[in-house]
């Protein structure tokens, strides 16, 4: 099936990048947000986002409008009926995600693919939420999705090869370079970055270096592009910490065991650039 009517749940830092990546390919994309302010705030980014675009000379104002044209927002799942693909970028909550997957499944067109952005959640289990377990699958990108090249796609073992190869053709409808992967908690990319971002703050609390030193000292040693901090900072300590617990749930790894300040960060709000302070601060 080729997809041109995308639906996207949930309007954080993936959705609405997932939201901009999908219009800006010519999908038509209708944004559900549970409120109203919230899919403004989406719009408004969206519109920023490409404005910034417009001015650097990569895009026209022509194209800027016909993408802005192809996005619409709601906050009812009903309106998400006629979409070919539904892609979810809700919170990183098996019980919320199951929920929603219910709900996709009772308003959504039979042919539909539902699909989660989920980072390490088993994508079985949303699956079997549904009645339609043949046509579920996990379609990840990375943040920032408009930016990063990645995607990659999740195969429970539930999926027909037909969903797998429409959510290939459709991340590559989107620019990017799909990676199919197996359904087990982190996939590849998380389940070697977790451990990684995760060692970075034990050597921050062993008073190996600054965080500041160990940001430069990844950028400068191995080439990343960002240091630990400044990407835990960007991916939200809340979600880190999930991530985290998921990957040690399925593998009893001592390496996914979040470290305590990381646990106190969230504790004390302090999610990175999405609050205005993390392990650095950032002007909102
Ligand atoms: N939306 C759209 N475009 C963006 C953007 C955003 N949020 N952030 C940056 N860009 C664009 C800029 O406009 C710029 O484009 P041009 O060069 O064409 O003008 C380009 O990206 C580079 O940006 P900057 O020059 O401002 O900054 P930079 O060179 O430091 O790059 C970065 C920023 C792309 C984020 C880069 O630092 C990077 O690649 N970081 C690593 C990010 C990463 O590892 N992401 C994966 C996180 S893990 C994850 O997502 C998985 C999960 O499940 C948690």
């Amino acid at each position: 099936m080729v997809i041109k009517r995308v639906g996207i749940v949930g309007s954080g830092i993936m959705g609405s990048g997932v939201a901009e990546v999908a219009a800006a390919s010519g999908h038509e994309v209708v944004l559900r947000s549970r409120t109203q302010a919230s899919a403004d705030a989406t719009l408004v980014g969206l519109e920023k986002s490409l404005a910034k675009q417009v001015e650097k000379g990569k895009r026209s104002e022509a194209e800027r409008d016909e993408i802005l044209a192809r996005v619409s927002t709601t906050t009812a799942v009903d309106d998400l009926a006629d979409m070919d693909l539904v892609l979810e970028s809700v919170v990183e909550d098996l019980a919320v995600k199951k929920h929603l997957f219910t709900e996709l499944d009772r308003v959504c067109k039979d042919e539909a693919v539902l699909a989660t952005n989920t980072s390490t959640l088993p994508v079985v289990e949303l699956a079997m939420e549904t009645g339609r377990p043949d046509r579920v699958c996990g379609i990840h990108f990375f943040n920032p999705a408009p930016v990063m090249s990645l995607v990659e796609v999740v195969r429970p073992v539930t999926a027909s090869d037909e969903t797998i190869a429409t959510a290939v053709a459709f991340a590559e409808a989107c620019g990017k370079d799909p990676v199919p992967v197996k359904d087990q908690a982190g996939f590849v990319v998380n389940a070697l970055l977790f451990p990684y971002l995760n060692n970075a703050v034990r050597l921050l609390e062993q008073g190996v270096a600054t965080k500041e030193g160990i940001d430069i000292a990844m950028k400068g040693g191995c080439g990343f592009p960002m240091g630990p901090f400044a990407l835990l900072d960007l991916v939200g300590l809340d979600t880190s910490v999930a991530i985290l617990d998921t990957l040690y749930a399925e593998y009893r790894d001592p390496n996914y065991a979040a470290v305590p300040l990381l646990r106190r960060m969230v504790a004390a709000e302090t999610l990175g650039r999405k609050t205005g302070r993390g392990f650095y601060q950032y002007q909102k």
